[in-house]
């Protein structure tokens, strides 16, 4: 399928925002990369043309059984001028495994990586280069076949969108406040939830925007069976240091597979820190902050490390290390926007070049 990409160059380029005010996801770029399915031709016409509204036909299925997916990476432009993405090939992946569980049909891989490397290319002014900002790229396909049956459409788009970003949370590595969720579940197994699909964020808006009411910037999930063993975080997975050893939820079927927290497991295997992934209950993340001995972060792509600085459950509320970034936290962040930035070695080959 490794078509040729058509170019539509826009009149008049928009003005750029301020590196100092951007904040996460709220400025888009002057271009986007769009193709099409169609059952009969496939995925077909692939386009680089200027970022502007789309049309839909509002019988389009997205808008009725919400077959919609995502992914989110980054590109990162080093001192020297190098372009750069973090390990891209995994995003492209988890895309085609959120279509496969959606009945979505499935991309080609290496083609759209070579389109979103054309586009970013093509958006290279839109890098910022400031200390923790980066090019957000937002790839998401969508149904769009005008029909009110409930089946898997016959048409989809695909989009991808770039957004100059800073932090997702006001400040990088200032600690957040986590509110563990017990009324609502965010997944369950045999489910949606190891996939990236739309709806799984709709569902957990009810939650978040009660957990924002009372002054939490996230929410902790549990599992949905038993309510008691963690999961993840609204918009990242999530790591505990107990006694000097890492622990993070096992990938169950219901958490998604976070491409930084594969590498935060790699890099900590590196560095021959102990790290399990398992089944882990919110009563012995207490118990062990009751030893003294925790220390708790996220990681997510737009969240990159973000240390929790407070934790509430069952009416109980817990302050992790002073509500300072812990030293282990500190240590994965820097080594891993290092390697992101091209400050670092990258050992891994995660960095692809643009
Ligand atoms: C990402 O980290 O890229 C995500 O998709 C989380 C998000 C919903 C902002």
């Amino acid at each position: 399928m490794q078509q040729e990409i058509t170019f539509f160059q826009r009149d008049v380029l928009k003005e750029k925002p301020d590196t100092a005010s951007l904040g996460f996801g709220k400025y888009y770029s002057d271009y986007m990369f769009v193709m099409d399915y169609h059952v009969e031709n496939g995925w077909h016409d692939p386009r680089i043309i200027p970022y502007a509204p789309l049309t839909l036909d509002p019988a389009a299925m997205v808008f009725h059984y919400g077959q919609a997916i995502f992914e989110g990476l980054k590109a990162y432009k080093s001192a020297d001028g190098t372009i750069q993405l973090f390990r891209p090939e995994k995003n492209m992946k988890r895309l085609n495994d959120s279509c496969d569980r959606l009945c979505i049909p499935q991309i080609d891989e290496s083609f759209l990586l070579s389109a979103i490397k054309q586009l970013i290319f093509t958006e290279k002014d839109w890098i910022p280069d400031g200390e923790g900002t980066s090019l957000y790229i937002r790839p998401f396909i969508f149904s769009t076949e005008p029909y009110l049956g409930v089946r898997p459409a016959n048409q989809y788009k695909l989009l991808v969108i770039l957004s100059p970003s800073g932090a997702y949370y006001g400040d990088q590595l200032s600690p957040v406040k986590i509110y563990v969720e017990e009324q609502y579940v965010r997944a369950v197994i045999g489910g949606v939830g190891h996939v990236k699909t739309s709806g799984n964020y709709a569902a957990s808006m009810k939650a978040q925007e009660k957990a924002e009411a009372n002054g939490f910037a996230q929410i902790l999930w549990l599992d949905a069976k038993e309510n008691k063993y963690v999961e993840e975080v609204g918009s990242m997975n999530i790591f505990f240091k107990i006694n000097g050893e890492v622990v993070t939820p096992k990938l169950n079927g219901s958490i998604l597979p976070g491409v930084t927290r594969d590498s935060v497991i790699e890099l900590l295997k590196y560095w021959n820190i102990p790290v399990h992934e398992a089944k882990i209950s919110i009563e012995e993340i207490f118990a062990a902050h009751e030893r003294g001995e925790l220390e708790v972060f996220g990681a997510g792509t737009a969240a990159v490390i973000s240390p929790v600085g407070e934790l509430n459950w069952n009416e109980r509320s817990i302050t992790i290390n002073d509500n300072k970034i812990g030293q282990l936290s500190q240590r994965i962040y820097e080594e891993i926007t290092g390697i992101q930035i091209g400050k670092k070695a990258d050992p891994f080959n995660w960095t692809v070049k643009v």
